[in-house]
């Protein structure tokens, strides 16, 4: 949600920042800006829509600084215009301040500073910051740590979250960065740092990333840097090297991300299960794990917290871990448990999974979490993230930088490691040597099965050609399924802004099916179980109300002719991992059906990437 990129350097800071942008456009484009230190001034340029119209309009402008600060964003407070764009000048135009995050008492500190006699440009909460930060440097006497001090004052005024990166002109060397809430890393290059939201913005620029803690400050001096408090004591930087944190992330010969992203499955999966098996053959080995396995033998419950896709993953989980381990699960929105207050019920565990490790409602489920005394476990994908910080241990999922908004490949490694999660738990209490055998050769054929369903991706494309004139979908499934159903929705809604519901199968008649014509098309995830069957009696329930059904369905299900119009096939396979087969032509179908409407499935309206606001 928004991206910050900052530059400071002995070359010409223009190319870094621009290629940071295009890099971080994933987490918010809704406009874009870039602020560069002349030495007596400030140059900025400021565009509405894609990095690449600030691009063009750098190019016409071009700037020598060594020294600048860049963003694009993703509109919270105010309209996508010009004036609203970050970065934001302090109204004696000594400050330039891009920022992520929401400053929740904004309105507060604006009326206080409009008292002082400061003017605005912009609705932004951004601006009253550095405007605050102007006024409070107003107030000190001159020294050399007088912006930095300018800054300490001032964040502590600000309730809510921010992750910022600051320019004053009176400091030409100097570039501060500051967290609470909003992700924040230094990177540290041979002939430059930098400042980000995340690291991917200076891959193969930096060599070392240090990632910021809430409540701390960066300052990077010429070729110096250093972490301290808010308060002013010097803080640990832990340096990690850029390479293990992210991996490139270029298209390719692929049309876009998404594309990308569902078709390397098989590649992801692999790494997400390598070398996570015991050396028996019956069990699951997730290191981060080990040290709590008398907590996970003793659980009486687990909760799960997350948002969105990863809250699919992890009711997939749901139904998974009850029946290989029996502990009672829970799935929530992360932030429904994050003020519900919900009973402490003996030994619980919650797990949040994220695959950006940065949902703001997520980290503030596990916080609360903490505040209550429970163990903490996180499923993230992206190293070094919040949520692999701030959990008491965790598991990676190891499957490369998701660029495309709509999440997928993601999806598919958080409901392997749920799986596995359920294996390791269920033969630490009741599951059998034999089966825990069978699930780890399930899990060993998953990437192979992926390929072979992704295989069949034209069949997919002729399907969403036949039904892309629909406004309305539902997605129907049982047990396992029914999140795959939720999934399935979700995937199309957000990138063909088609209107789609998921329900459990048995759920139609008890309202949905009000809906059933034949513009209305249901699409069935079928078991593969004694359930199939009642699966089955509802798809023929739709047909009798002349609604066109597409079933996906493993290939023993042996499906009437009457009972729908199209059939995909998935192989044969076992319980654990049919939620992921059953979720690929999903997957396929939104991305076609979105591409069919000429919409751009990596940038859908209205979203971001990374969810970093309440
Ligand atoms: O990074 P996270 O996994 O925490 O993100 C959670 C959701 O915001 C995310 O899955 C969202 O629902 C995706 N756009 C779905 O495709």
């Amino acid at each position: 949600m928004c991206g910050i990129i900052g530059y400071l350097g002995k070359g010409c800071a223009q190319e870094s920042l621009i290629d940071g942008l295009r890099r971080l456009e994933y987490r918010g484009y809704d406009s874009a800006g870039v602020a560069f230190h002349e030495g007596k001034s400030f140059s900025m340029a400021r565009e509405t829509g894609r990095v690449k119209n600030l691009a063009t309009s750098v190019q016409k402008n071009s700037s020598s600084s060594s020294l600048g600060i860049a963003h694009t964003r993703w509109a919270t407070h105010g309209a996508v215009t010009v004036s609203n764009t970050h970065p934001h000048v302090s109204n004696d135009g000594k400050f330039v301040m891009v920022h992520n995050g929401v400053i929740e008492n904004f309105n507060t500190l604006k009326k206080f500073l409009i008292g002082k006699g400061f003017e605005f440009s912009s609705e932004t909460d951004s601006e009253v910051l550095c405007n605050l930060i102007a006024y409070n440097y107003s107030e000190l006497e001159p020294s050399e740590d007088r912006f930095i001090d300018a800054i300490r004052m001032a964040l502590p005024q600000c309730r809510g979250a921010y992750g910022i990166a600051v320019l004053c002109l009176d400091f030409p060397d100097t570039m501060v960065g500051a967290r609470r809430g909003s992700p924040l890393v230094v990177g540290l290059g041979e002939d430059a740092n930098f400042i980000a939201s995340d690291a991917s913005a200076f891959v193969g620029r930096a060599k070392e990333a240090v990632f910021l803690n809430d409540g701390e400050l960066a300052v990077l001096q010429g070729s110096e840097f250093r972490i301290t408090t808010l308060e002013g004591h010097e803080a640990k930087a832990v340096s990690q090297p850029v390479d293990q944190i992210s991996e490139e992330v270029e298209l390719g010969d692929f049309g876009s991300y998404m594309e990308k992203e569902i078709y390397e499955q098989p590649s992801a999966l692999k790494n997400t299960l390598r070398g996570r098996f015991g050396d028996d053959g019956t069990t699951a080995k997730l290191s981060g794990l080990e040290g709590h396995e008398e907590e996970l033998r003793n659980l009486d419950r687990i909760i799960f917290v997350a948002c969105g896709t990863a809250r699919h993953a992890c009711m997939v989980g749901e139904y998974l871990i009850e029946r290989l381990a029996r502990v009672p699960v829970e799935v929530e929105h992360a932030s429904e448990f994050r003020y519900r207050n919900s009973p402490k019920a003996g030994k619980s565990l919650v797990i949040a999974v994220s695959q950006s490790g940065e949902t703001l409602d997520t980290l503030e489920a596990v916080r609360e979490a903490k505040t209550k005394g429970l163990l903490t476990l996180g499923i993230t994908n992206v190293v070094g993230s919040s949520l692999a910080r701030e959990t008491d241990g965790g598991v990676y999922q190891r499957v490369g930088p998701e660029i495309g908004v709509a999440s997928t490949k993601a999806f598919s490694s958080q409901a392997c490691l749920c799986a596995m999660l359920g294996l390791a738990l269920g033969r630490m209490r009741e599951l059998s040597p034999m089966d825990g055998q069978a699930i780890v050769t399930a899990l060993k054929d998953l990437p192979d099965l992926v390929s072979q369903v992704l295989q069949q991706g034209e069949q997919i494309r002729e399907l969403a050609v036949k039904y892309s004139k629909a406004d309305h979908l539902l997605f129907l499934g049982r047990q396992s399924l029914y999140p795959v159903a939720l999934e399935g929705a979700l995937k199309l809604k957000e990138i063909s802004y088609a209107h789609a519901e998921g329900y459990p199968a048995a759920e139609l008649k008890h309202g949905p099916i009000a809906l059933i014509s034949p513009e209305c098309p249901s699409v069935f995830v079928v078991e593969g179980t004694e359930l199939s069957a009642k699966t089955i009696a509802n798809m023929q329930e739709v047909k009798a109300r002349k609604g066109p059904v597409i079933a996906i369905a493993p290939q023993s299900v042996e499906i009437p002719e009457e009972a729908a119009d199209d059939i995909f096939r998935l192989p044969d396979a076992h319980e654990v991992i049919r939620p992921i087969l059953a979720n690929l032509p999903l997957q396929l179908f939104a991305y076609h059906f979105a591409l069919l409407r000429g919409l751009d499935v990596d940038k859908p309206r209205n979203l971001a990437k990374s969810v970093t606001v309440e």
